[in-house]
Protein backbone atom coordinates (compact mmCIF):
# COMPACT_ATOMS: atom_id res chain seq x y z
CA UNK A 1 0.00 0.00 0.00
CA UNK A 2 1.33 3.32 -0.85
CA UNK A 3 0.15 5.95 2.35
CA UNK A 4 0.25 9.62 1.20
CA UNK A 5 -0.26 11.48 4.47
CA UNK A 6 -0.99 15.17 3.60
CA UNK A 7 -1.56 18.19 6.16
CA UNK A 8 -4.98 19.13 5.25
CA UNK A 9 -7.62 17.90 3.83
CA UNK A 10 -8.02 19.89 1.28
CA UNK A 11 -4.22 18.94 0.11
CA UNK A 12 -4.85 15.15 0.66
CA UNK A 13 -8.05 15.67 -1.52
CA UNK A 14 -5.84 17.60 -4.39
CA UNK A 15 -3.80 14.31 -4.64
CA UNK A 16 -6.89 12.35 -5.05
CA UNK A 17 -7.75 14.60 -7.68
CA UNK A 18 -4.77 14.83 -9.60
CA UNK A 19 -4.30 10.65 -9.51
CA UNK A 20 -7.69 10.83 -10.86
CA UNK A 21 -7.47 13.30 -13.65
CA UNK A 22 -4.19 11.20 -14.58
CA UNK A 23 -5.85 8.31 -15.45
CA UNK A 24 -9.07 10.15 -16.95
CA UNK A 25 -6.34 11.68 -19.13
CA UNK A 26 -4.31 8.71 -20.19
CA UNK A 27 -6.92 6.77 -20.26
CA UNK A 28 -10.31 8.55 -21.32
CA UNK A 29 -12.53 5.94 -21.22
CA UNK A 30 -11.60 4.67 -18.08
CA UNK A 31 -13.80 2.77 -15.60
CA UNK A 32 -14.19 4.52 -12.52
CA UNK A 33 -15.33 2.64 -9.35
CA UNK A 34 -17.07 5.50 -7.09
CA UNK A 35 -17.94 6.10 -3.34
CA UNK A 36 -20.34 7.84 -1.74
CA UNK A 37 -20.51 10.12 1.63
CA UNK A 38 -18.74 12.84 2.86
CA UNK A 39 -14.94 11.94 2.38
CA UNK A 40 -15.61 11.89 -1.24
CA UNK A 41 -17.47 14.88 -1.26
CA UNK A 42 -14.76 17.50 -1.45
CA UNK A 43 -13.05 15.27 -4.09
CA UNK A 44 -15.89 15.21 -6.61
CA UNK A 45 -16.17 19.06 -6.14
CA UNK A 46 -12.05 19.24 -7.04
CA UNK A 47 -12.52 17.16 -10.07
CA UNK A 48 -15.50 19.28 -10.90
CA UNK A 49 -13.60 22.54 -10.80
CA UNK A 50 -11.12 21.04 -12.99
CA UNK A 51 -13.49 20.38 -15.74
CA UNK A 52 -12.14 17.20 -16.99
CA UNK A 53 -13.45 15.56 -20.19
CA UNK A 54 -16.07 12.49 -18.63
CA UNK A 55 -17.86 11.76 -22.46
CA UNK A 56 -16.18 8.33 -22.49
CA UNK A 57 -15.77 7.42 -18.64
CA UNK A 58 -17.97 4.81 -17.34
CA UNK A 59 -18.97 4.43 -13.24
CA UNK A 60 -20.00 2.14 -11.20
CA UNK A 61 -20.97 3.04 -7.76
CA UNK A 62 -20.23 1.19 -4.62
CA UNK A 63 -23.75 0.74 -2.84
CA UNK A 64 -26.98 1.25 -2.49
CA UNK A 65 -29.56 1.30 0.47
CA UNK A 66 -32.53 -1.49 -0.39
CA UNK A 67 -36.22 0.32 -0.01
CA UNK A 68 -35.65 3.67 -0.54
CA UNK A 69 -37.29 5.36 -4.15
CA UNK A 70 -34.24 6.45 -6.07
CA UNK A 71 -35.55 10.10 -5.66
CA UNK A 72 -35.71 9.88 -1.49
CA UNK A 73 -32.91 12.74 -0.49
CA UNK A 74 -30.42 9.81 0.81
CA UNK A 75 -30.65 7.71 -1.98
CA UNK A 76 -26.93 7.23 -3.22
CA UNK A 77 -28.61 7.90 -6.89
CA UNK A 78 -29.88 11.47 -5.88
CA UNK A 79 -26.27 11.77 -3.75
CA UNK A 80 -24.33 10.83 -7.18
CA UNK A 81 -26.40 13.20 -9.69
CA UNK A 82 -26.26 16.23 -7.30
CA UNK A 83 -22.95 16.12 -6.18
CA UNK A 84 -20.85 15.07 -9.77
CA UNK A 85 -22.82 13.60 -12.01
CA UNK A 86 -25.33 16.58 -13.35
CA UNK A 87 -22.18 18.60 -13.31
CA UNK A 88 -19.85 16.96 -15.93
CA UNK A 89 -20.34 15.49 -19.36
CA UNK A 90 -20.75 12.40 -18.89
CA UNK A 91 -23.49 10.12 -20.56
CA UNK A 92 -26.12 8.74 -18.30
CA UNK A 93 -26.38 5.65 -20.35
CA UNK A 94 -22.46 5.21 -18.69
CA UNK A 95 -23.53 5.44 -14.83
CA UNK A 96 -23.99 2.81 -13.04
CA UNK A 97 -25.73 3.18 -9.35
CA UNK A 98 -27.03 -0.36 -7.51
CA UNK A 99 -30.62 -0.58 -7.41
CA UNK A 100 -32.43 -0.38 -4.72
CA UNK A 101 -35.69 -0.90 -5.95
CA UNK A 102 -34.72 -3.85 -7.81
CA UNK A 103 -37.59 -6.55 -7.88
CA UNK A 104 -35.19 -9.52 -7.97
CA UNK A 105 -32.07 -8.09 -5.15
CA UNK A 106 -30.17 -11.18 -5.99
CA UNK A 107 -30.12 -11.64 -9.94
CA UNK A 108 -29.60 -7.81 -10.20
CA UNK A 109 -26.57 -8.08 -7.89
CA UNK A 110 -25.16 -10.79 -10.20
CA UNK A 111 -26.02 -8.48 -13.26
CA UNK A 112 -23.86 -5.71 -11.99
CA UNK A 113 -21.14 -8.14 -11.58
CA UNK A 114 -21.73 -9.10 -15.24
CA UNK A 115 -21.79 -5.21 -16.86
CA UNK A 116 -18.43 -4.39 -14.58
CA UNK A 117 -17.19 -7.35 -16.43
CA UNK A 118 -18.61 -6.41 -19.49
CA UNK A 119 -17.10 -2.93 -19.20
CA UNK A 120 -13.45 -4.32 -18.68
CA UNK A 121 -13.57 -4.35 -15.07
CA UNK A 122 -12.95 -1.30 -12.91
CA UNK A 123 -9.69 0.79 -13.48
CA UNK A 124 -9.79 2.82 -10.45
CA UNK A 125 -12.07 1.93 -7.38
CA UNK A 126 -12.58 5.04 -5.10
CA UNK A 127 -13.25 4.06 -1.19
CA UNK A 128 -14.20 5.72 1.79
CA UNK A 129 -13.77 3.76 5.08
CA UNK A 130 -16.14 3.13 7.81
CA UNK A 131 -15.31 4.02 11.79
CA UNK A 132 -14.99 -0.29 12.03
CA UNK A 133 -13.04 -0.62 8.69
CA UNK A 134 -16.12 -1.59 6.37
CA UNK A 135 -15.37 -0.52 2.57
CA UNK A 136 -18.65 -0.45 0.28
CA UNK A 137 -20.94 -1.17 3.15
CA UNK A 138 -18.81 -4.66 3.43
CA UNK A 139 -19.24 -4.74 7.23
CA UNK A 140 -16.75 -6.32 9.57
CA UNK A 141 -16.97 -10.23 9.10
CA UNK A 142 -17.89 -9.79 5.66
CA UNK A 143 -15.51 -12.57 3.28
CA UNK A 144 -13.02 -11.29 1.72
CA UNK A 145 -13.60 -12.77 -1.33
CA UNK A 146 -17.78 -11.58 -1.22
CA UNK A 147 -19.44 -10.46 -4.37
CA UNK A 148 -22.04 -7.63 -4.99
CA UNK A 149 -24.96 -8.93 -2.65
CA UNK A 150 -27.37 -7.85 -0.09
CA UNK A 151 -25.88 -6.87 2.97
CA UNK A 152 -27.01 -5.70 6.62
CA UNK A 153 -25.48 -2.92 8.27
CA UNK A 154 -24.28 -2.70 11.71
CA UNK A 155 -26.03 -0.47 14.62
CA UNK A 156 -23.10 1.52 14.55
CA UNK A 157 -23.07 2.17 10.64
CA UNK A 158 -26.78 3.06 11.01
CA UNK A 159 -25.94 5.66 13.74
CA UNK A 160 -22.98 6.66 12.28
CA UNK A 161 -25.27 7.65 8.81
CA UNK A 162 -27.55 8.66 11.30
CA UNK A 163 -26.63 12.64 10.56
CA UNK A 164 -27.81 12.19 6.96
CA UNK A 165 -31.42 10.81 7.81
CA UNK A 166 -33.60 12.95 10.24
CA UNK A 167 -33.09 10.08 12.70
CA UNK A 168 -31.21 7.04 13.15
CA UNK A 169 -34.84 4.89 12.92
CA UNK A 170 -34.85 6.19 9.28
CA UNK A 171 -31.68 4.78 8.31
CA UNK A 172 -32.37 1.62 5.71
CA UNK A 173 -30.78 -1.40 7.50
CA UNK A 174 -30.15 -3.20 4.35
CA UNK A 175 -27.88 -2.14 1.46
CA UNK A 176 -26.35 -3.96 -2.09
CA UNK A 177 -22.91 -3.51 -2.14
CA UNK A 178 -20.14 -4.45 -4.47
CA UNK A 179 -18.38 -7.51 -2.53
CA UNK A 180 -14.31 -7.40 -1.29
CA UNK A 181 -13.62 -9.64 -3.96
CA UNK A 182 -15.22 -7.09 -6.68
CA UNK A 183 -13.47 -4.25 -5.19
CA UNK A 184 -10.09 -6.32 -5.17
CA UNK A 185 -10.34 -7.12 -8.57
CA UNK A 186 -10.12 -2.75 -9.54
CA UNK A 187 -6.67 -2.06 -11.24
CA UNK A 188 -6.37 0.67 -8.79
CA UNK A 189 -7.67 1.56 -5.17
CA UNK A 190 -7.48 4.93 -3.95
CA UNK A 191 -9.08 4.78 -0.55
CA UNK A 192 -9.89 8.57 1.37
CA UNK A 193 -9.95 9.05 4.48
CA UNK A 194 -10.06 12.37 6.97
CA UNK A 195 -10.56 13.17 10.37
CA UNK A 196 -10.07 11.79 13.81
CA UNK A 197 -12.59 9.63 13.70
CA UNK A 198 -11.54 7.56 11.28
CA UNK A 199 -7.73 6.85 12.76
CA UNK A 200 -8.18 3.86 14.42
CA UNK A 201 -10.14 1.99 11.63
CA UNK A 202 -7.28 3.51 9.26
CA UNK A 203 -4.29 2.11 11.71
CA UNK A 204 -5.89 -0.95 11.82
CA UNK A 205 -6.15 -1.41 8.28
CA UNK A 206 -2.84 -0.68 7.52
CA UNK A 207 -0.57 -2.19 10.33
CA UNK A 208 -2.62 -4.89 11.76
CA UNK A 209 -3.15 -7.68 10.97
CA UNK A 210 -5.08 -9.01 7.40
CA UNK A 211 -9.00 -9.76 8.86
CA UNK A 212 -12.64 -9.60 8.07
CA UNK A 213 -12.85 -7.82 11.38
CA UNK A 214 -11.85 -4.64 9.43
CA UNK A 215 -12.61 -5.15 5.67
CA UNK A 216 -10.13 -2.58 4.83
CA UNK A 217 -7.10 -3.85 5.91
CA UNK A 218 -7.86 -6.59 2.40
CA UNK A 219 -6.45 -3.77 1.03
CA UNK A 220 -2.92 -4.85 2.12
CA UNK A 221 -3.28 -8.20 -0.53
CA UNK A 222 -3.85 -5.11 -3.56
CA UNK A 223 -0.74 -4.63 -5.45
CA UNK A 224 -1.74 -0.90 -6.27
CA UNK A 225 -3.88 0.43 -3.23
CA UNK A 226 -3.00 4.42 -2.67
CA UNK A 227 -4.58 5.55 0.77
CA UNK A 228 -4.80 9.39 0.85
CA UNK A 229 -5.57 10.80 4.54
CA UNK A 230 -4.89 14.49 6.40
CA UNK A 231 -3.15 14.39 9.27
CA UNK A 232 -5.98 13.51 11.97
CA UNK A 233 -6.90 10.27 10.07
CA UNK A 234 -3.17 9.43 10.36
CA UNK A 235 -2.96 10.34 13.96
CA UNK A 236 -2.78 6.65 14.50
CA UNK A 237 -0.17 5.07 12.46
CA UNK A 238 3.42 3.97 13.75
CA UNK A 239 5.23 4.53 10.73
CA UNK A 240 3.54 7.69 9.89
CA UNK A 241 6.95 9.15 10.03
CA UNK A 242 8.18 6.55 7.09
CA UNK A 243 5.11 7.24 5.09
CA UNK A 244 5.60 10.56 5.25
CA UNK A 245 9.86 10.06 4.10
CA UNK A 246 8.49 7.78 0.99
CA UNK A 247 6.25 10.44 0.04
CA UNK A 248 9.26 13.52 0.24
CA UNK A 249 11.58 10.79 -1.40
CA UNK A 250 9.40 10.03 -4.47
CA UNK A 251 11.11 10.29 -7.54
CA UNK A 252 9.38 12.85 -10.23
CA UNK A 253 8.96 10.33 -12.27
CA UNK A 254 6.34 8.66 -9.69
CA UNK A 255 5.18 12.21 -8.85
CA UNK A 256 0.97 12.84 -9.09
P1 LIG B 1 -18.18 8.84 5.31
O1 LIG B 1 -18.46 7.28 5.17
O2 LIG B 1 -17.37 9.22 4.10
O3 LIG B 1 -19.52 9.49 5.31
O4 LIG B 1 -17.42 9.02 6.57
C1 LIG B 1 -17.42 6.43 4.78
C2 LIG B 1 -17.94 5.03 4.64
O5 LIG B 1 -18.87 4.66 5.38
O6 LIG B 1 -17.42 4.29 3.80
Amino acid sequence: MEIIIQPTTEAAVSVAARIIARLLHDKPDAVLGLATGSTPLPLYQALIAMNLDWSKVTTFNLDEYIGLPRAHPQSYHSFMWENLFQHINIPKENVHIPDGHAPDIPKFCSDYEIKIHEAGGIDLQLLGIGTDGHIGFNEPTSSLTSRTRIKTLTQQTCADNARFFGSEREVPHHVITMGIGTIMEARQILLLAFGCQKARAVAEAIEGPITSMNPASVLQMHQTAKVCLDEAAAAKLQRADYFRWVYDHKPEWQDF
